[in-house]
């Protein structure tokens, strides 16, 4: 048997397959259990157990039958608009299916990506002591994931900003679509007036895969060194791509028309990380993570 055995949920999507490919090039140290609805999460020859989040049984089991020594829960249910239509499957999949995941694992070291989107934006930087107050259905349900967690021992809430760059999957996101429109010269209107701090992904999942490997319990905000606007960082893509940033348009989020209100400056406070774990640190963004393509 490995020494480790990582539990990895939502390994077909963007932060999940890269945590999977970083783990799988370490070799036979790590076994690896990619749950996912889809048999292909990126990187050959990982085990898939096909999985839905909203069937708890079936999450128990699959769970309590691998054993693993540490689980980075990072499947969820994340469009915020589809959180708001379908507000009781996102309690389910995002608050219930953690609950379950985390009782099932008892005695793993657990880590849970949780968003900046639990605050609701109007006093960043966010430390890891401020009151949650989310703006949204999908922040609702994962600042009651955290709540979930808080008396479960072992556990890590890891509090992530908004994540760019390549999926190691075939997920076609907003940021491989927002690359392909520049690519194309196609007109982008991007909010000039909603701040974050990016992380790029493969910094992420190394900060998750450090975390998960540490005895940190709680919670944590990992957070990129950089307040920009979407606007603000697409224009630094186009820049970095030497492709002309003239057709990006600045909009504000007050202009369009949204069914829950958009949080205004979200960045988080990473000093804690920062100082605990200075080798994990993400970097600003640079060449790199806009190299290849989506898939490769
Ligand atoms: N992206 C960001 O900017 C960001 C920022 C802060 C925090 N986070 C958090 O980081 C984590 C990963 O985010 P991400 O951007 O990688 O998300 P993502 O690309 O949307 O991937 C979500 C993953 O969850 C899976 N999933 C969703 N609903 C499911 C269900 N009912 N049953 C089984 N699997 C299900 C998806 O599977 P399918 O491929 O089958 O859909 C996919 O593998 C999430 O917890 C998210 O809340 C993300």
């Amino acid at each position: 048997m490995s020494a480790q055995r990582w539990l990895i949920t939502g390994a077909s999507g963007q932060l999940g397959s890269h945590v999977v490919r970083q783990l799988a090039t370490e070799g036979r140290g790590v076994a690896i259990l990619a749950l996912a609805r889809q048999p292909d999460v990126g990187t050959e020859g990982v085990a898939v157990r096909q999985a839905e989040l909203a069937d708890l049984d079936a999450l128990y089991a699959a769970v309590t039958e691998f054993k693993p020594t540490h689980v980075a829960h990072l499947g969820a249910m994340t469009a915020v608009g589809d959180c708001h239509r379908q507000p009781a499957v996102a309690e389910r999949v995002n608050i219930e299916a953690t609950r379950v995941l985390a009782v099932a694992a008892a005695g793993a070291r657990f880590v849970f990506s949780s968003t900046d989107m639990v605050f609701d934006g109007e006093a960043a930087p966010y430390g890891e002591a401020d009151l949650p107050r989310p703006l949204s259905h999908y922040g609702r349900t994962k600042a009651a994931a955290e709540q979930a967690l808080a008396d479960i021992p072992n556990t890590l809430v890891v509090r992530i900003p908004l994540l760019y760059g390549f999926p190691r999957s075939r997920r076609q996101t907003t940021f491989v679509q927002q690359i392909a429109a520049l690519r194309a010269g196609q007109p982008l209107r991007l909010f000039s007036d909603e701040h974050r701090t990016p992380v790029w992904l493969a910094d992420a999942a190394r900060a998750v895969i450090g975390l998960a490997r540490s005895g940190l319990s709680g919670v944590i905000h990992v957070s990129g060194p950089q307040r920009l606007s979407r606007y603000e960082l697409l224009a630094r893509c186009a820049d970095l791509l030497g492709l002309p940033a003239r057709h990006l348009v600045a909009v504000s989020r007050l202009d369009i028309a949204a069914a829950e209100p958009r949080p205004a400056d979200l960045s988080l406070d990473g000093r804690r990380f920062a100082e605990a774990f200075p080798q994990l640190v993400p970097g600003p963004l640079h060449a790199d993570a806009l190299a290849g393509e989506s898939y490769t």
